[in-house]
Order: C-alpha cells, then sequence, then structure tokens
C-alpha cells in the first residue's frame, strides 16, 4: 500500500529518482497518459486553487508537468531548456517557493497521484517505487506551516 509519513520541517528530506525500469513499464505515452489523468483529479481536487483557473493555463503546466516527469525518470530531456542551467531537482524544490504549500496541500497532492496511479497497468513494486519517490520529494515542496508562516526547505 502506498504509506505517507509527515513531513518534519528542517529535517533532511533523502529521495531517489524512480527506478529506469519504471519508466521502460510505463513508456512516454503512459507517463503522459498518467499525469494528464493526475491534473484532470487535481482540476477538481481541494488544491485546484492553487494552479491557474485558465484552462489554457492549466494545460501549460499539464505539458511541462509530463515533460518534468519523462525527463526526471529516465526519458528523453525534453524539461532540461526550462531549469535554465540549474539543477533539476533545485530547480523544482525553488519553483514550488512561490506557493504556499501546507502540509495538507501536500496529502491532496499525493491522494490524487494514488487515484491516478490505479490506472496505470504495470507491476505494482515499479508503481511502489515511483511513489516513494513523489511520497518523499513532495516534502520538500512543503513550506508552509499550518499557523501559515512560510520558510524554505534546504535540499
Ligand atoms: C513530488 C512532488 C512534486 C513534484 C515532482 C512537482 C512537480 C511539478 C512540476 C514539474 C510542475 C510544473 C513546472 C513548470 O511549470 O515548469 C509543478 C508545478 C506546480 N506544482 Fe508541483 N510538484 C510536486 C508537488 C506539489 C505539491 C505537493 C503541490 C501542492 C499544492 C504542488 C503545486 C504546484 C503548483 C501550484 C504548480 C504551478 C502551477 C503554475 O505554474 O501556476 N506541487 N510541480
Amino acid at each position: 500500500m502506498y504509506k505517507i509519513s509527515p513531513t518534519v520541517q528542517g529535517e533532511k528530506v533523502h529521495f531517489k529518482a524512480p527506478d529506469p525500469v519504471f519508466y521502460e513499464a510505463i513508456g512516454e505515452e503512459g507517463m503522459r497518459k498518467l499525469m494528464y489523468d493526475f491534473y484532470d483529479i487535481i482540476y477538481e481536487s481541494d488544491i485546484a486553487h492553487f494552479f491557474p483557473q485558465d484552462r489554457e493555463e492549466f494545460d501549460e503546466v499539464k505539458v511541462r508537468n509530463s515533460k518534468f516527469f519523462i525527463q526526471l525518470c529516465g526519458g528523453p530531456k525534453v524539461y532540461e531548456e526550462e531549469t535554465r542551467g540549474v539543477e533539476l531537482n533545485q530547480y523544482m524544490v525553488r519553483l514550488h517557493d512561490d506557493f504556499s504549500i501546507y502540509e495538507k496541500s501536500r496529502l491532496e497532492w499525493l491522494g490524487a497521484m494514488r487515484e491516478a496511479l490505479k490506472k496505470v497497468d504495470i507491476a505494482q513494486h515499479l508503481k511502489d517505487d515511483f511513489w516513494n519517490y513523489i511520497e518523499s520529494f513532495s516534502k520538500l515542496t512543503v513550506n508552509t506551516t499550518v499557523d501559515g508562516s512560510k520558510y524554505y526547505q534546504d535540499l
């Protein structure tokens, strides 16, 4: 089952990109489908307000997000130009600084991913490996405490 451990402010987050075998199994099209399904769920979720309300802008986020995951998981480097020379993980954490992300937002985000993963027809242990990456990396996107004060996470 997909476990979730709580984010602890100031605690070092250890994460590992998904095994390349995950990408080999899901493929580029499968990856895009997973991310589009994920964003369809996000659009209806409690964290929809974080994302552009304009459908076209929302679709652009979807496209860039898919490119990121394709690259991260070992596919072609289709996201590279977005990072403008900044290391990929560093870039991704800093990109989220612009939003006030609570632990609750992370749980909602992970819940949407859990739903979307149900439709992916590959071996469960590969989905688990992908889950381990998002479960841990998502802790680095949390940057707001329950009282609303903001902090910045270091990798
Ligand atoms: C494993 C964790 C996560 C990863 C890998 C991730 C990845 C991404 C990527 C690739 C993008 C698109 C970047 C681009 O525009 O070039 C993005 C955008 C975004 N993500 Fe995340 N994300 C994660 C967790 C979260 C969580 C927990 C939230 C909570 C709300 C969140 C909120 C957002 C928002 C608001 C945007 C930008 C939308 C906009 O451009 O207006 N993300 N994320």
